[in-house]
């Protein structure tokens, strides 16, 4: 079972420059929540309590603004520095010691997702006891993304990051689901010529021993990677479309504790003085009632 779980939330945000200037991107709003919500919420629904959240150096303050107290969620949060962004599997050497002896989720700070048995199967995920899973999802231009080839039996054929030649329309998502083995692999991986090291050579690892899964969000899943200004706001207006309109809300971190019975009626109030006269602490208020 995968009890711990990593939210890389570092990065440069060069493309939403000059808006990521000052502020990281995943402390921007994501329609009516900063972005760090989401990610966060994914595994909250996935059971997940320990998690550790990278972030740029000198950047923990405005996180801890955000996310103030551990126990208003019944989580257990620790935050490590990334001195500079040196790639995605970068986590896993500097989650090394919050990893120990365990097996871990990885989710990517500006990732956002959503469907209906998502929980579901985020249940099935944690589960994973040997090798890698990956969620993947259609996309429309495959050749954009880091993309795979999937047998019947789910099983990852190839990976190729940005193909010029179409292999396949699934794109690799930013939830991953690693064994142990997975800080030992990162620490062989060599940069690559951006001076990173990739997480596609971290999957091939597991790939060439046929350890690596995939998981389907399905065709109504929706996932959302808002690297860009225009995927920031496509994503914010769907969710404010599908809040306005259902009247429930994507992502409220005390709801999904609630229901997790993590929390009680008290921490929400707590959190609903916290948070002040808002549209967020009105959705709290009737959570409660
Ligand atoms: P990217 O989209 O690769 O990088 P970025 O968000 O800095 O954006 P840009 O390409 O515009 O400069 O990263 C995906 C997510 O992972 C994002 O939330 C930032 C985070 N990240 C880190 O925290 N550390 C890293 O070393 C890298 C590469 C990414």
């Amino acid at each position: 079972m995968i009890k711990k779980g990593i939210i890389l939330a570092g990065g440069l945000g060069t493309r939403m420059s000059p808006i990521t200037k000052a502020v990281n991107k995943q402390l921007l709003p994501l329609y009516d929540k900063p972005l760090i919500y989401y990610p966060l919420s994914v595994l909250m629904l996935a059971g997940i309590k320990n998690i550790l959240i990278i972030v740029n150096k000198g950047q923990l303050n405005q996180f801890q603004k955000i996310l103030p107290k551990n126990n208003h969620l019944g989580l257990n949060i620790q935050y490590k520095e990334q001195p500079e962004p040196r790639g995605l599997p970068d986590a896993f050497l500097i989650g090394e010691k919050f990893i120990g002896k365990d097996n871990v989720a990885l989710i990517l700070g500006d990732n956002f997702f959503y469907g209906q048995n998502f929980t579901h199967k985020l249940r099935k995920c944690i589960k994973l006891k040997k090798g890698a899973s990956v969620f993947v999802h259609p996309v429309k231009n495959p050749n954009l993304y880091g993309v795979a080839k999937v047998n019947s039996k789910n099983i990852i054929l190839k990976i190729i990051e940005k193909p010029k030649k179409f292999i396949s329309n699934l794109a690799v998502t930013g939830l991953y689901f690693f064994d142990n083995n997975v800080v030992k692999y990162s620490k062989n991986l060599k940069p690559s010529q951006r001076k990173e090291i990739e997480i596609t050579d971290l999957l091939n690892i597991y790939r060439k021993k046929r350890q690596l899964n995939s998981e389907f969000l399905g065709r109504g899943g929706v996932w959302l990677d808002t690297g860009c200004i225009e995927d920031f706001y496509s994503a914010s207006s769907f969710i404010s479309t599908i809040e306005n309109r259902q009247g429930f809300k994507i992502a409220c971190l005390e709801e999904i504790s609630f229901k997790n019975k993590w929390i009680k009626k008290i921490q929400i109030r707590e959190m609903i003085s916290f948070y002040g006269n808002c549209d967020y602490s009105k959705y709290l208020k009737s959570l409660i009632k």
